[in-house]
């Protein structure tokens, strides 16, 4: 069956049946979006997230059939967001991505760019922005070759949930973000630094997203209350994959 695609100017969304075809065209994604920027840049810099959704990309990525599909010299691991636990933590969204990938491939240490966030939300913000700033140059664009993101239930993407004051700054690049539950603070990538990558990928799915998703991908209007609807590329272009299930009320 072919991928229904539903393309406008600079985004699309492409339903595919479940997490498992998503995940696969995700790799896909990944390795041409690697291919072209080493070809361009000599560099490849994704910024990854965590969450349940991104797990079996990553380790379809670690995965014989795919680790030999990209040059992993040249591979710059970013994170959108973190949590403010130690890195071996099972919360930590370095984790998600070491043991099922990072452990797997054949990459340089420089290459891992991590947010630390044992160091708690302030410093650990201050030193990644510092980091992101020293990787791209203060004359270059600061915009990441791929960045793939997640929508909670709440609409929050990355960690910038609704109604925060974290989705007015336009000045830093990543910001401390303190949660009500103790122990819970995170550090997140900005708004307009998530807007600003090359390309943007969502991966999405389960009926329980079914309800935000219609809400986000509607009606321009109705986008405003959910921070993965304020997440707009600049230049490039954003791809939302979605399964069948989270795209249930797409359209209706
Ligand atoms: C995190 C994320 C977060 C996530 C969404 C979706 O660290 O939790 O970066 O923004 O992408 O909450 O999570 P699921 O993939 O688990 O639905």
């Amino acid at each position: 069956m072919e991928t229904p695609v539903i393309e406008k100017s600079n985004w699309k969304i492409e339903v595919l049946s479940d997490l498992e075809a998503l995940s696969l065209r995700a790799a896909s994604i990944f390795v041409s979006a690697s291919r072209n920027s080493i070809a361009k840049r000599k560099r490849f810099a994704v910024a990854i997230s965590g969450g349940s959704t991104p797990r079996r990309l990553y380790t379809l990525l670690g995965s014989e059939a795919y680790r030999n599909q990209v040059d992993w010299q040249y591979v710059h691991f970013f994170w959108a967001d973190e949590r403010c636990v130690p890195k071996d933590d099972e919360a930590s969204n370095f984790r998600t991505a070491f043991d099922p990938l990072l452990s797997k491939i054949a990459l340089p240490d420089k290459n891992i760019h991590r947010i630390r966030g044992e160091e708690g939300p302030d410093k650990a913000a201050r030193d990644y922005e510092g980091e992101i700033r020293r990787f791209f140059g203060e004359s270059e664009r600061r915009g990441f070759d791929l960045i793939i993101l997640g929508v909670g239930e709440d609409g929050h993407t990355a960690s910038l949930f609704p109604s925060s004051k974290s989705l007015e700054e336009t000045v830093r690049l990543a910001i401390p973000v303190y949660l009500e539950e103790p122990g819970k603070n995170r550090v997140t990538l900005t708004l307009s630094v998530l807007s600003n990558a090359d390309q943007i990928l969502f991966l999405v799915v389960g009926a329980s997203k079914a309800a935000v998703l219609s809400e986000i991908l509607g009606e321009k209007e109705k986008k405003k209350g959910f921070p993965a609807g304020l997440i707009c590329p600049v230049h490039g272009n954003m791809t939302w994959l979605i399964d069948q299930e989270a795209a249930g009320k797409l359209g209706g």
